[in-house]
């Protein structure tokens, strides 16, 4: 560490009053002590997305009075509920992909380099929340009066800019002056980020992309910045899992009226597009039972393939419609010869030998993959507060069904950052990883816990956060309202399934002490396929 170094840290912090004082820091760096120190002051932090989990951060961060930088490769907030027309661009097949784009690449249009740098989310134009409205909104911001249990996808993103707009964050809350405000950056990518030992900081690599419209161009501005604490907020479905079956690659060539044939369902948008068409859709999760349900009164014969594995489980909750047929797992595609069009001729041939023709399009409802901005396995290393422990400058933030914990994780990553909240040792910190704490904190996006979960995580969250203003002040923070289970019963109990959920389930949980949580549970879904 250099004497420079340090001074310019010291320098940026002179003008937040308190921040340094306040910080819990120790320059010999991790020490045997009982709590988690920083060896540099934090005044400077990244948050990357600016979906309901960036922004959140983001508000309670500026609210401590910490600098902060709000990266969103969209050009608008909102993450997964800004809604657009355009599709992402379309992934490689066969899996395992990886594409790189170079810069200045010929043949590729202008809109398809847009497309690409922002990602345009996996949404449909009807598509309603499966989650009530009352658990399905940010702090401080209404939902309509007349809003329906179920939100439209328009409606939660008009929700979530709204919460942008109250916090300073939206993405025409910006000076003139400046490429990019001094809050928030949209259209800009965190293409990569990097700690450097020296100064302790964290230094993100960052692209922005702007329509020339005059000279029909796009500028992509590249530069650097460097920050002491960085949020990581990207959601989790950005990169579509789509399954190597074998002759995948021919077929996913194939176009009709210049449009492929077979895609993700992350491009799926208008239902009226089916209407007379032969679908098969594979997947058996969410996305594959919601796209069936909604495109079944358009077509003409709608094909469901699933693997054995997924039709126990969540099938049950979100069934197929009357419709459709369900059929095995796809074991390969034949090649189709060179004059088809489209892919009404080729044959599909499923896993119990027998033979599907005449289908007009392939719909992927097959999932996401995990992204790793962080590194891999950075996400298998985080404390329940979302802490990386190897580096607690480091720090995710989820958004679970139930948006009721973003608050408590926000307001703990500001409060640990300015020294108002204590994290534990790292050495408590991998134990707590070990234990049913961590499991439950961690599965939180999977499907049916991540209902009851939160519930009893909120109450971990309260007393830490609790415990920690007791000793360094600060407001105390609310459990979440009882009267959220009697509304998540009711609403599980008349949109999913009749008698699914008790109130007992969320009481059950609530009333058990720690150490007699379940492990979460393990529904035959692996890490590599998220459930979407
Ligand atoms: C089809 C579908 C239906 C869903 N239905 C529901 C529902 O009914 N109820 C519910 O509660 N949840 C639902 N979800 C889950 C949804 O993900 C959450 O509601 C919520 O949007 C998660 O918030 P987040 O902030 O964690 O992530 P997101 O909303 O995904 O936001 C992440 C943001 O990070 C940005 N980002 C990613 N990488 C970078 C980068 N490198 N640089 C800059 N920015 C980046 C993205 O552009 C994005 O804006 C659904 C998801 C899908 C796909
Ligand atoms: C942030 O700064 C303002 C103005 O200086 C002050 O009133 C407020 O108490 C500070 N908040 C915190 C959490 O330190
Ligand atoms: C940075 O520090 C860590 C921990 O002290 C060490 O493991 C790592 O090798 C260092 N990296 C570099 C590039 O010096
Ligand atoms: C294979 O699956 C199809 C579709 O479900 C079914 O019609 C057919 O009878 C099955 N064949 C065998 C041999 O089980
Ligand atoms: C599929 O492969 C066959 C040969 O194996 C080729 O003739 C045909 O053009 C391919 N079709 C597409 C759509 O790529
Ligand atoms: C609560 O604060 C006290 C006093 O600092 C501390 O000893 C204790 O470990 C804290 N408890 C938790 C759960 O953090
Ligand atoms: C809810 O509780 C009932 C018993 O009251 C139990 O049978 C059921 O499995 C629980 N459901 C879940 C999803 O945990």
């Amino acid at each position: 560490m250099s004497r420079l170094a340090f001074t310019a840290l010291f320098l940026a912090t002179a003008i937040l009053p308190g921040i340094s004082e306040q910080t819990v820091f120790n320059s010999e760096g991790h020490t045997n002590s009982q709590w988690t120190t920083f060896t540099h002051p934090i005044a400077r932090v990244a948050v990357i997305g600016a979906g309901p989990a960036g922004l959140q951060a983001a508000a309670h961060l500026l609210e401590a009075n910490l600098t902060v930088r709000l990266f969103e490769r969209a050009p608008s907030p909102g993450g997964n509920w800004f809604y657009t027309e355009e599709t992402p661009i379309r992934e490689a097949y066969p899996y395992p992909a990886t594409r790189y784009y170079e810069e200045g690449e010929g043949g590729i249009a202008l809109e398809e380099r847009w497309r690409e740098h922002w990602h345009p989310r996996p949404v449909w134009y009807t598509l309603h929340t499966n989650s009530p409205a009352t658990i399905t909104r940010l702090p401080g911001v209404e939902h309509p009066p007349d809003t329906p249990w179920r939100v439209s996808v328009h409606n939660v993103e008009r929700h979530v800019r709204a919460y942008a707009s109250l916090h300073g964050l939206n993405s025409n809350d910006k000076p003139f002056s400046s490429p990019y405000s001094p809050i928030a950056a949209y259209a800009t990518r965190v293409e990569a980020m990097q700690k450097c030992n020296e100064t302790a900081t964290w230094t993100l690599t960052l692209r922005r992309l702007e329509w020339l419209p005059e000279s029909n161009r796009l500028k992509a501005t590249y530069w650097t910045e460097n920050f002491d604490a960085v949020v990581i907020a990207t959601g989790h479905y950005t990169t579509p899992y789509v399954p190597s079956i074998k002759g995948i690659g021919n077929w996913s060539a194939a176009r009709e009226d210049g449009r492929h044939s077979i895609y993700h369902s992350q491009s799926f948008r208008h239902e009226e597009r089916y209407a007379g068409k032969t679908i098969l859709i594979v997947g058996a999760s969410v996305s594959s039972t919601e796209i069936a349900r909604t495109i079944a009164p358009f077509t003409n014969r709608l094909i469901a393939s699933v693997r054995n594995r997924d039709a126990r489980g969540l099938d049950i909750l979100f069934g197929f419609p009357e419709k459709s047929e369900v059929v095995p797992e796809i074991s390969s595609f034949e090649p189709l010869s060179a004059g088809d069009i489209g892919i009404k001729k080729g044959k599909i041939v499923l896993s119990n030998g027998t033979v599907i023709e005449g289908v007009d399009e392939i719909i992927f409802a097959t999932g996401y993959r995990p992204t790793h901005l962080g590194g891999p396995g950075t996400i298998d290393s985080l404390h329940w507060t979302g802490h990386y422990i190897h580096d607690p400058t480091l720090a995710y933030a989820f958004t679970a069904r139930t948006w009721g914990h973003g608050p408590y994780q926000s307001l703990a990553f500001a409060k640990v950052w300015t020294g108002k909240a204590r994290l534990p040792s790292r050495e408590q910190m991998w134990q707590d990883h070990q234990s049913k704490k961590y499991t439950i904190a961690l599965r939180i996006h999977l499907f049916l816990f991540n209902l009851i979960s939160p519930q009893a995580l909120t109450r971990q969250w309260v007393a830490w956060l609790n415990n920690e203003s007791l000793e360094f002040g600060g407001k105390f923070v609310e459990p979440l309202p009882a009267e959220t289970h009697e509304m998540l019963v009711y609403f599980l109990n008349t949109h999913w399934s009749h008698g699914l959920f008790s109130h007992e389930n969320f009481t059950w949980l609530e009333n058990l002490p720690h150490s007699e949580w379940p492990p979460a549970p393990t529904n035959g879904l692996d890490a590599q396929e998220l459930a979407w």
